[in-house]
């Protein structure tokens, strides 16, 4: 019976892969055989998470801005270009935003957080499921967070852009509907990075993790990259034939209650 975890020969396509998550991910599905197509917005960043793969991979790295609709072109040309499918898309890059109550919210903050985390994964979903319906086959992953599912102050714009995700995610997966292509997005919690260090700055003062943070995750502990990373290749893969439209939790048990 074939390994249906594996994913040799297949093309994914990763944004903000030079990032905490969407690094751990790239070396993952590698790991399990994918081609990689690295997108982010430095080309230095995104060589150096290449020259750390296994020595048999495949990758391409692509600086591009998500918000662009061009440079959005750009990097699925390159990946059909050189790969010729794209049978994986993680939808990933995003931003924090400011760390501020609403009444201190600079219009531009809030704008600059919607156009990552929003259009930025509306025009990735645009332009890779013309491939993907195209092929009538494909696994789009998007991240979103808990905080797409609870409320969250200070951060309730970064919070709006995330329930977009799982807005888009949902109604793309029924537009979906009797092609091969499925839609999920992952919710992490709170996942140890930059990014919750820079919200617990804003949020507590200090870049350190408080206990009371953890005292509401049942795992008593913060998350890892690579547990955000096994999801998304779960969902990439032919072992997740029947999932789509879903939003899947990797928070410990943050949101159970
Ligand atoms: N870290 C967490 O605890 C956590 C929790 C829930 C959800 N998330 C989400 O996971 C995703 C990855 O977060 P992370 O923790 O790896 O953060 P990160 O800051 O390490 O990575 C994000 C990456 O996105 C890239 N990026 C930002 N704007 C871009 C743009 N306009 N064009 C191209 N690339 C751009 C950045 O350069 C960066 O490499 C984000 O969508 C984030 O909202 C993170």
């Amino acid at each position: 019976m074939p390994d249906r975890i594996r994913l040799d020969g297949k093309t994914a396509v990763v944004t903000g892969a030079a990032g905490v998550i969407g690094a751990a991910t790239v070396r993952l599905l590698a790991e399990r055989g994918a081609r990689i197509v690295a997108v982010d917005r430095r080309l230095q960043d995104l060589e150096a998470v290449i020259r750390e793969l296994p020595a048999s991979s495949e990758a391409l790295a692509v600086a591009a801005d998500v918000t662009v609709e061009d440079d959005v072109a750009r990097y699925v040309s390159a990946a059909t270009d050189r790969f010729g499918r794209i049978e994986i898309f993680y939808n990933n890059a995003g931003i924090e935003g400011e760390v501020k109550p609403i009444t201190d919210y600079a219009l531009e903050a809030f704008r600059r957080v919607i156009d990552v985390n929003v259009i930025g994964v509306f025009l990735g979903l645009k332009h890779v499921l013309a491939v993907m319906l195209k092929q009538n086959a494909g696994s789009i992953i998007n991240t979103a967070s808990i905080a797409g599912l609870l409320g969250s102050p200070p951060t309730a714009v970064y919070s709006a852009s995330k329930h977009a995700v799982i807005g888009l995610t949902r109604s793309v997966a029924i537009e979906c509907t009797g092609t091969g292509v499925r839609v999920n997005c992952v919710c992490p919690g709170l996942i140890e990075s930059r990014m919750l260090g820079a919200i617990f700055e804003g949020r507590y003062g200090s870049t350190a993790t408080p206990p009371r943070a953890i005292e509401r995750v049942p795992a008593r502990r913060l998350g890892q990259a690579d547990e955000v990373a096994s999801i998304v290749a779960f969902l990439a893969s032919d072992d997740a034939s029947y999932v789509s439209g879903s939003a899947y939790t990797v928070d410990g048990g943050r949101t159970a209650g």
